[in-house]
């Protein structure tokens, strides 16, 4: 797995505590010590003070000649805490066994171990002045990607449990005169919106309170865009993203001297953790870049390490989905199926993912209010199993794959029948339904037990599935646990996650070759912690694609176009080409009857599928993406990827509306190569309208003078291949 959770750092935390803090007027002064953490293009530099605090001397480019450190103020604490001092937004706040609610943290010991070529990991150790309670924080470099991974671990010695009130992964300075934030902000059918303000003096927080697949409101991710408004290729940028599929918290707050602490992390609200002596606390990871040139490249930095350490197998291509959710929701059976992928080879397409409803016996799986928990084959619909229509699949030359939500059930199931205790709920409460369903509790080992079978039920006893899209479409309204015993209520929310993300651990090991999409009622589930177990996520149930411009738009900001699975469906009744057109930037699928489809329309779709599998699927999926006309600003989009030898780019142009628009000016190219610019994907017999159409230009002109888009009307688009002369 690209990120190793840092259990295994537990001994070193408890290491540090075997020899107890003594008080620190009894500590010989020491010398300051710089601790430098550096990628490419960024560095972090951090000051062991002689008054024993961890400092945060600078977080951005790497200066030739870095300011000598200066003598510096509790607001530059780096992981500050509460309760000795520390008076604004703190990153840590723990309640002790005996009751003390400050901490005062010194710096003990730090080293730095070298993971690869590309990778380093730095461990600073801390621990409180008079508690044996140590934090240790791991600050992990990706040199080539620019890109920061910081978490914490906390453990204790304590005669009695202590109470983790705060505990954020990460929490750095920075300086500037202003500041700009931008969020992924929304909800079911309307993800990841931009929203970017100036930020004021005081705290602003961007939080999710939905304890499970928490994503429904708001991306746990942000641009942060120093003295302007971010601009795609200029100016100091910082991109954060929280690698945690749990509620978030990210406080910002800007202080007299107009310094910005960025708190980040699981929010503590309902998950306040009691830690027990010598249990280790880990917090999730926060991924920073820094750019110096604008949030183009903070995106570009994010898309290079995810494809390589963020995301389940980056490079592995794709295939080509078709997904029958749209075309039948549950009413199906083994005929409609069967026909539904009839004749989809033939376009192109490389797996059929059966979606929701193929389950549930006594309590079928008719509609949303039954069946989910019972995770056998309907008989009724699909008499002869998964098996056979796996098998229908592959006589057609297709893959095939399952939907499944594990962690969720009906109380009209079987399941629920013979467990009702094992919901996530609270006693003396009515029970609150979301989409008429319950969330398993994964805190009690044996409802974990029970999920890891369903995996294997559902994959290990049909090894024919190839494909797994795993939803959850519901969040957490009553936080309560029937296993914990009172004082660990709170630690569910927590604890649930962790056993999650080992539920989804063991798919993805278990089961390497099955690919997986991650699914939340759309993008309730979209971070850097699930997608090591996912090859792609799933948007947005809005599939219009006047609204997916918008929607890949916004995550595109954070996540890659591998990872963005892009459906073309009928949704909105949007003209096809449109349709495709905006699908191709992303991970290309179908969602629909293709037998509605006339043959016309249906050999536009092949044609768009060859396009795709030949010649942009790579550039899309592993080039560098430069977002060129913003949807935001005038109703026109235009954005292009390159491949990273710079031999080959695709631009795709989306128009939006009537307005009269600049050339579109393709970026990343190599200006010293000559490149052919094509037309592609235009309807049989459509002549292209581009005017450098199967035209040589060399890169620095095309860069520089663009090209009008090729487009007439409202709901028109292009993609334009440009590739290098031999
Ligand atoms: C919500 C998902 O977003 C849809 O794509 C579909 O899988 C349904 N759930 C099925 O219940």
């Amino acid at each position: 797995m690209p990120l190793t959770p840092g259990r295994a750092f537990s001994l070193v935390v408890l290491g540090l505590l075997a020899n107890p803090a003594s008080p620190s007027a009894a500590e010989p002064p020491r010398a300051p010590a710089v601790i430098t953490v550096s990628t490419a293009r960024s560095a972090l530099r951090l000051l062991a003070g002689d008054d024993g605090r961890l400092y945060q001397l600078d977080y951005g480019r790497i200066r030739e000649r870095p300011p000598a450190p200066r003598t510096p103020s509790r607001e530059d604490e780096f992981h500050p805490q509460y309760g000795h001092g520390y008076v604004l937004e703190p990153a840590l706040q723990a309640v002790h066994a005996d009751g003390n609610t400050s901490t005062d943290l010194e710096y003990v010991s730090h080293r730095t171990a070298r993971v690869d070529d590309d990778v380093s990991l730095t461990t600073v150790s801390l621990r409180d002045r008079h508690y044996p309670f140590g934090v240790t924080l791991h600050l992990k470099a990706y040199a080539a990607e620019d890109v920061l991974e910081q978490w914490i671990e906390v453990v204790h010695e304590e005669d009695g449990d202590v109470l983790l009130a705060r505990y954020a992964s990460s929490a750095p300075v920075l300086r500037a005169e202003s500041y700009y934030l931008t969020q992924l902000q929304g909800n079911y059918m309307r993800e990841a919106e931009l929203v970017e303000e100036r930020l004021t003096p005081g705290v602003k927080v961007l939080d999710s309170k939905l304890g499970v697949r928490a994503h429904q409101m708001r991306n746990p991710s942000f641009i942060l865009a120093l003295d302007r408004a971010a601009e795609e290729e200029a100016g100091e940028v910082y991109a954060g993203t929280l690698a945690w599929a749990g509620s978030f918290q990210f406080a910002f707050d800007l202080d007299w001297n107009n310094r910005l602490r960025a708190v980040c992390g699981a929010n503590p609200l309902g998950a306040q953790y009691r830690l027990g002596r010598g249990e280790v606390f880990r917090a999730p990871s926060m991924i920073w870049t820094y750019s110096a040139r604008g949030k183009g490249e903070a995106s570009r930095n994010l898309h290079r390490w995810a494809r390589r350490y963020g995301v389940r197998e980056g490079g592995r291509p794709r295939p080509v989905l078709l997904n029958n959710w749209e075309a039948t929701h549950t009413d199906f059976d083994e005929d409609r199926i069967v026909a539904l992928f009839d004749g989809a080879r033939e376009l192109g397409v490389d797996l059929f993912l059966l979606d929701d409803g193929w389950f549930g016996d006594k309590h079928p799986r008719d509609d949303d209010r039954t069946g989910l928990g019972d995770w056998q084959v309907n008989p009724r619909k699909l008499p002869r199993g998964l098996g056979h229509l796996a098998a229908e699949a592959a006589k057609r030359g297709l893959g095939f794959g399952i939907w499944i939500e594990p962690e969720m059930v009906n109380p009209r199931s079987e399941l629920y029948e013979k467990h009702p205790d094992w919901v996530i709920a609270q006693p003396h409460r009515e029970l609150l339904f979301g989409r008429n369903q319950l969330v398993l509790d994964l805190t009690r080992p044996a409802v974990k037990e029970h999920v890891l079978g369903v995996i294997d039920d559902v994959l290990g006893a049909n090894p024919d599935v190839a494909y797994a899209k795993w939803d959850a479409n519901r969040y957490v309204t009553q936080p309560g646990s029937f296993h914990l015993p009172p004082e660990e209520q709170q630690n569910l929310l927590v604890d649930y996650q962790w056993a999650l993300y080992d539920t989804m651990e063991h798919m993805a090991e278990r089961y390497p070759k099955v690919m997986a999409m991650a699914c939340a009622g759309g993008s309730g589930r979209v971070d850097y912690g699930t997608l090591r177990y996912f090859h792609s996520f799933w948007p947005s149930d809005n599939t219009d694609p006047l609204q997916r411009v918008f929607i890949q738009w916004g995550f595109g900001h954070v996540f890659p176009a591998a990872a963005t699975s892009a459906h073309v469906t009928d949704m909105g009744r949007k003209p096809l080409k449109f349709a495709i057109d905006v699908a191709l930037s992303g991970a290309f699928g179908i969602d629909r009857d293709l037998s509605r489809w006339t043959p016309e329309e249906r050999a536009t779709v092949r044609a768009a599928v060859t396009l795709y599998h030949e010649r942009l699927r790579d550039v899309v999926h592993q080039g560098d993406l430069y977002r060129l006309q913003s949807p935001y600003e005038r109703p026109q989009a235009a954005l292009g990827y390159v491949s990273p030898d710079r031999s080959r780019a695709v631009v795709f142009v989306y128009r939006l509306g009537e307005a009269a628009f600049p050339p579109v000016k393709p970026r990343g190219l190599d200006p010293a190569r000559r490149y052919r610019v094509r037309e592609v994907n235009l309807p049989p017999g459509r002549q292209s309208r581009l005017g450098l159409h199967e035209q040589v230009v060399d890169g620095a002109t095309l860069m520089e003078e663009g090209f009008p888009a090729p487009l007439r009307r409202s709901l028109e688009s292009a993609v334009v291949e440009i590739v290098a002369e031999p």
